[in-house]
């Protein structure tokens, strides 16, 4: 940005703008005291503003005796404005580290604007400087937000936004708001409700998603829809999860799959390409959600890390080694990896993964290492040499790499065999760098309920489904394929998206399958089922995570970094103090009691 976009009645430059070029120049800068070195005579004063810093010395021979004064006085984040001529550095005196490190401020003019109590958090700047803990920066909010790291984040979720709006209204997408009191949608976590004054006795919800909402946009004609829409759901926290969130949304009609994938891998790749100047390869890979829990243990592989999963119920399943054949046996498998190079893990290193495989059901994970002449503790030593051979044969191993091998079930296989790649991937640096997206497809229609084994829907109740697939509706529900798919970038879920049903009665047969009878479809969602009487088009859509999508940009590793005022993982807000208890008087008018 040119420096007359930034001059305002206060100020000619930014601090953080000025280079060799403006030597010579009178400016005029207003911003922060990040850091004051009193040198007893000469005081120096990095100034800070949303540009970055500078610095300004205070000469006692060129600055009036007060304004000396005023300057040994500056405490830190007191806001000030200074007037001076930008002078080059002498060469002994250049900070390469800072972009303005060439030059400074010969101050001829400092005056405070606005005074600062000796902030609780220093305001850090530049990656070596150490950050308070990240309760107390999260109650200063807007002192942290002060600091360059944040800045830069949020002129990156600022530009993607941008790219968004820009690309989409170029593919003719028109962008639609939709109510934020409205009734519960069915995304599967529970509901933030809010208590109509005005109804006694009756909730809004806050939406999980626009879903309902954009498909009805489809029946009134819209044809292409999309919104940057606020989400809300009350669920487990994590660093990629936060209870109020913000989605790209958007819907199309008279499409198949193919139609939302071209739209969506032209938004990544835009992004990609004109905010990170990261060009990005489309189409991009795609692969049934059957062929990613095979190979990778997880519907969402991370495929940076080149390791495969691989069966070896063939190789080990009759073997002497009684956990491999009782697993097989009982209906189970036993699937492994090889790791290359992984023979140069302590022992220690390689038990932790039997914790890690117990950590999420299984029941541990075996090892072996590789090593001219055969295998080298753990499970080796137990199987036959004609067993060793085929599974490392079957594996692509060699000398020097360690198998990793899980038994049981799918259901528990799969997981423990996804955390111990990623551990092991991360730990041996096995992680290629690049960004590598991906579309897991053919997601089943259902899934079972973990704790009752009914099925609910593993995306939500008005993903459409593979017409083929018909018959097992009633018969095989589980073995539904649907027609929802998921982009994976780099081993994070990014977004999901189906193509809905449109037809009333498939629809209501879908419902029933999950339990979900005449009279409480009519309740829930009778005003989706009712437009779909009227004429409702072949539609499919997606929603892509838009706070997870800046947070893999800006190369954080909590949406925490890129919300501007996010929550703890306790879903409380530590600056402005929310949740909070509300007068008495005030849950009367709501008629509400607590109890
Ligand atoms: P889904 O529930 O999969 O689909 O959500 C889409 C994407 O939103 C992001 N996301 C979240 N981000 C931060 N915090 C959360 N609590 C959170 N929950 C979800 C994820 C996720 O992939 N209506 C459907 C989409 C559709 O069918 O078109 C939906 O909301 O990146």
């Amino acid at each position: 940005m040119t420096d007359s976009l930034y001059s305002t009645s206060l100020r000619t430059h930014m601090a953080g703008g000025l280079r060799t070029e403006h030597v010579g120049a009178t400016v005029r800068l207003a911003g922060w005291v990040h850091r004051r070195r009193d040198l007893g005579g000469l005081v120096f004063i990095d100034l800070r503003d949303r540009q970055g810093v500078v610095q300004v010395s205070c000469d006692p021979e060129t600055l009036s005796e007060e304004a000396m004064e005023r300057a040994r006085r500056l405490g830190a984040e007191t806001v000030i404005a200074v007037e001076g001529v930008v002078a080059a550095r002498p060469p002994d005196a250049v900070n390469p580290e800072m972009p303005t490190g060439e030059v400074e401020v010969k101050a001829a003019e400092v005056v405070a604007l606005a005074p600062s109590e000796t902030p609780p958090i220093l305001v850090a700047y530049g990656a070596d400087e150490e950050l308070a803990a990240e309760e107390l920066r999260l109650r200063y909010r807007y002192l942290d937000l002060r600091r360059q790291e944040l800045q830069r984040n949020f002129q990156l979720r600022h530009r993607v936004f941008q790219t968004i709006r820009r690309t989409l209204d170029e593919l003719e997408f028109v962008e639609v708001e939709t109510p934020m009191l409205t009734r519960p949608t069915p995304e599967g976590a529970r509901d933030y409700l809010v208590p109509s004054r005005v109804n006694p006795r009756e909730f809004y919800a806050l939406p999980q998603s626009p879903q309902l909402y954009k498909q009805i946009l489809m029946v009134s004609g819209f044809d292409r829809y999309f919104q940057i829409a606020r989400c809300f759901r009350d669920e487990d926290l994590r660093a990629d999860r936060q209870p109020e969130f913000t989605q790209l949304d958007l819907e199309m009609s008279f499409v198949k799959e193919e139609d939302v994938w071209a739209v969506l891998e032209t938004v990544m790749a835009t992004v990609w390409q004109q905010v990170a100047g990261r060009p990005v390869e489309t189409p991009f890979l795609r692969m049934t959600h059957r062929e990613a829990l095979e190979s990778y243990g997880t519907d969402k592989p991370d495929l940076r890390i080149p390791w495969r999963v691989h069966d070896l119920s063939d190789d080990l399943g009759g073997s002497e080694f009684r956990i491999f054949r009782s697993a097989v046996e009982e209906g189970g498998r036993v699937r492994g990896i090889c790791v290359p190079g992984g023979s140069e893990l302590s022992r220690k290193a390689l038990d932790e993964l039997d914790g890690l495989a117990r950590g999420v059901g299984a029941a541990g994970a075996l090892w072996t290492r590789l090593a001219e002449g055969g295998a080298q503790g753990g499970f080796g030593p137990k199987i036959s040499a004609e067993e060793l051979t085929a599974v490392s044969e079957r594996l692509g191993a060699s000398d020097g790499d360690v198998l990793v091998v899980v038994a049981g079930p799918d259901r528990v296989t799969s997981p423990a065999l996804d955390v111990v790649r990623r551990h092991l991937g991360r730990t041996l640096d096995a992680v290629e760098p690049g960004d590598r997206f991906l579309w897991v497809t053919e997601f089943p229609l259902f899934e079972p309920d973990p704790d009752t084994g009914e099925p609910v829907p593993s995306h939500h109740p008005f993903t459409g489904f593979d017409p083929g697939d018909l018959d097992l509706l009633e018969n095989d529900p589980l073995a539904v394929r649907s027609r929802a798919y998921d982009l994976v970038y780099n081993g994070s879920e990014l977004g999901s998206g189906s193509i809905r049903i449109n037809d009333p009665e498939l629809q209501r047969q879908v419902l029933e399958v999950l339990g979900i009878g005449a009279e409480e479809a009519q309740r829930r969602f009778g005003f989706l089922l009712e437009a779909f009487r009227y004429g409702a088009p072949p539609h499919g859509g997606f929603a892509v995570g838009l706070d997870r999508m800046v947070m893999h940009l800006a190369g954080g590793s909590s949406l925490r970094e890129v919300i501007a005022f996010p929550k703890t993982t306790a879903a409380r807000a530590l600056m402005e103090g929310a949740p909070s208890p509300v007068d008495d008087d005030e849950l009367e008018d709501l008629g509400i009691k607590l109890v």
